[in-house]
């Protein structure tokens, strides 16, 4: 994750990664250096690359870089971590056609109009769960008191599954979870269980759920229909980065705009049509998929001047370099980040996340003008060895 230049002083935590970020545990603040090799935890090699320009030819060339990985192939990861194959329905870890098909089946429902024509729905959302942590008073816990039942009942809307009968389970189930390979491959951990259970369930009455699953479930994939377990890895690679990524990027915008901008704080509740612009700024400064995206060369090719060997893996870094943060400037163009990738893979999920924060933000700032964190910064517990950075809780009062 990148820090904004006030925020290592604003948070006075202490720098873990060696680069003075104070969310990442393994990852300091890449210098915009060319590609280097590094060993990773697991003993596997990498070509780290930091470089904007390097990150986006990579994650852009479907053709000399494969998003497939498994046990026989393991990528960069922490010791003693088992790989897991790629289960039905992980289409993140596909390539080309197999790839691409997902993508068309989901892209209307994702896309920026869509979305855009739900921001009431969203705001309404944000307003009874901030609703509901007021009503349990002080101090709160910002991270599953608001931001997690917001991104929880946001997503499921937008696939149709009911909230008031499975959201509940989903937030007992999704808090605490993370994005790794062993996350989004498991099978046999009670989400996994959750989610087959909820994809039987949708492909034996697909009309209970009005919207994507509900879809797929009634009328297939195009040139087939779905099986239990890929409509169950579809939900889950919906389900889990739904849960997980807005409500920790959700979390740590609060935390940066309270420490660090407290003024564009305070304006959010004036201007919420100026949300957009401080979303976007915050992700320009916090990237939360803090370990990168992992890629293996299929042939040899050239990066940054570094010849990649086919069969070799590199890690795409996402923070913005050091050198490029500026001071927090919500309005610059162009916008560059990397938060959300860069390619065929780029997130599903970006225009939901940025209507998500854009409200989630408004709501909190108009209601609650006077929040603060009912904790020192330094005492929050990170999600340091996680691969979506975060705070596991955000106490705060008003
Ligand atoms: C702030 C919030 C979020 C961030 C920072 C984020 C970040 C990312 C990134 C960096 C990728 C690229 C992965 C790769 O190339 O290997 C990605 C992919 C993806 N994200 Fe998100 N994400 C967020 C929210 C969401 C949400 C809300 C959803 C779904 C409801 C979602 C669903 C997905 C899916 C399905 C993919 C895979 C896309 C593909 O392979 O074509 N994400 N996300």
């Amino acid at each position: 994750m990148t820090v904004i230049p006030t925020l290592g002083t604003a948070f006075e935590l202490p720098a873990t990664g060696g680069g003075g970020c104070p969310y990442a545990a393994t990852v300091p603040l890449p210098a915009a250096g060319g590609p280097v090799f590094t060993v990773a935890g697991n003993g596997v090699g990498t070509w780290r690359l930091t470089r904007p320009v390097d990150v986006r030819a990579v994650l852009a060339d479907t053709v000399s870089f494969t998003s497939r990985r498994g046990p026989q192939d393991p990528p960069p990861g922490p010791a003693g971590r088992e790989v897991l194959p790629t289960i039905d329905g992980m289409f993140v870890q596909h390539d080309g056609s197999a790839h691409l098909a997902y993508r068309r089946l989901l892209a209307h429902e994702f896309s920026d109009m869509r979305v855009s024509a739900g921001a009431a729905r969203i705001t309404a959302i944000a307003e009874k769960h901030l609703d509901a942590m007021v009503r349990t008073g002080k101090p709160a816990d910002l991270v599953g008191q608001y931001a997690l039942p917001l991104a929880s009942e946001a997503v499921c809307a937008l696939l149709g599954v009911p909230w008031e009968v499975h959201g509940p389970r989903m937030l007992d189930l999704f808090a605490g979870q993370d994005l790794g390979n062993a996350d989004l491959n498991s099978t046999a951990t009670p989400v996994d269980d959750y989610l087959r259970h909820l994809a039987r369930d949708i492909l034996a009455d697909p009309a209970r759920y009005p919207g994507l699953l509900g879809r797929i479930a009634a009328h297939g994939l195009p040139d087939r229909p779905v099986e239990a377990s890929e409509l169950a890895g579809v939900a889950k690679l919906l389900l889990m980065p739904g849960h997980v990524s807005p409500t920790h990027m959700l979390t740590l915008s609060v935390l940066t705009l309270l420490q660090a901008e407290p003024a564009w704080y305070a304006k959010l509740a004036s201007d919420p049509d100026g949300a957009p612009d401080v979303v976007e700024e915050l992700l320009h400064h916090i990237t939360v998929k803090q370990q990168g995206l992992t890629r293996r060369a299929v042939r040899d090719t050239e990066v940054g001047g570094v010849l990649i060997r086919a069969g070799q893996w590199v890690t795409c870094v996402l923070d913005t370099p050091a050198a490029e943060l500026g001071a927090f400037t919500p309005g610059r163009t162009p916008v560059t980040h990397l938060a959300f990738g860069h390619g065929p893979h780029q997130c599903l999920g970006q225009h939901l996340s940025r209507a998500l924060l854009a409200g989630g933000l408004s709501v909190l700032a108009r209601r609650l003008p006077a929040l603060r964190p009912a904790t020192a910064p330094e005492h929050l517990s990170r999600r340091a060895t996680h691969t979506v950075a975060g705070v596991a809780r955000f106490p705060v009062t008003w």
